[in-house]
């Protein structure tokens, strides 16, 4: 049974990329424009990115997170030797503005949203990166909020991103379910005080962080569940879906 820690659910805050928008197209591409190197480049990409929002958060030095994205793709084809020119630099973030969607996503949004939810995103991404990507999932109407990092000049986890959230909605972090594909992403959101779901979609480990998401799933179906069982438990809306296991 999942516990309720006496919230009432009304806001639910995504994170983009890997939760929503499914970034195996720039893996794909990257196997496409270096054979054999295709997912060791996507994964040191992806890794030098979010470590440069860190330094960049830690130290004062923001830059937007397209800027943070080309910067880190240079870096990984430097470390691994391979020759990145104006052309293919250019294809492969072009692949950032052509993610799609999960399968499940939109019909699970449209559901929560039915239910009376207030739906917003909640990214590192800055505007320009997010609004065509949200825009061709035919996700704009879905979202009441598309929030930005680049309006605190800080990435997640810093907490100022993080308070983003309920500045604008207007609710109690504990009213508000933050849901990530990052375990460092349902950690600094938990520090902050919202309750998680994880969408665990690689099965992933736990970070040891002294943090368990408050439900966790394989996709975006699992997470309906989830708010399914608590808005239940407080005697709201519910939804016909299949059980999913709690985590604590
Ligand atoms: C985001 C990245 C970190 O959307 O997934 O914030």
């Amino acid at each position: 049974m999942i516990q309720s820690r006496g919230m009432s659910l009304q806001a639910i805050l995504f994170d983009a990329y890997g939760t929503l928008f499914d970034v195996y197209a720039i893996a794909a591409e990257s196997e496409r424009q270096f054979p054999g190197n295709g997912a060791v480049l996507a994964n040191l990409w992806r890794d030098k990115q979010i470590e440069y929002t860190r330094l960049r958060s830690l130290s004062g030095t923001y830059q937007p997170f397209d800027v943070v994205t080309d910067e880190a793709l240079q870096f990984a084809c430097r470390k691994l030797g391979l020759a990145l020119c104006p052309q293919v630099q250019q294809q492969l973030m072009a692949q950032y503005n052509q993610l799609s969607a999960f399968p499940e996503n939109l019909s699970v949004l449209q559901a929560l949203k039915q239910s009376g939810m207030t739906l917003a995103i909640l990214s590192n991404g800055n505007p320009e990166m997010l609004a065509p990507v949200i825009h061709a999932a035919g996700m704009t109407n879905l979202f009441t909020h598309v929030l930005s990092a680049h309006s605190v000049k800080k990435f997640k986890t810093a907490p100022e991103v993080y308070q983003l959230g309920i500045n604008t909605l207007g609710v109690g972090a504990q009213d508000c379910l933050f849901v990530s594909s990052n375990g460092w992403d349902i950690c600094g959101a938990a520090w902050f005080g919202y309750p998680t779901f994880w969408v665990n979609r690689a099965a992933a480990p736990l970070e040891v962080l002294g943090v368990a998401p408050d439900g966790e799933g394989r996709s975006l179906n699992d997470l309906l569940e989830f708010v399914r069982q608590r808005s239940s438990l407080s005697g709201a809306a519910s939804y016909s879906t299949k059980p999913i296991t709690p985590t604590h």
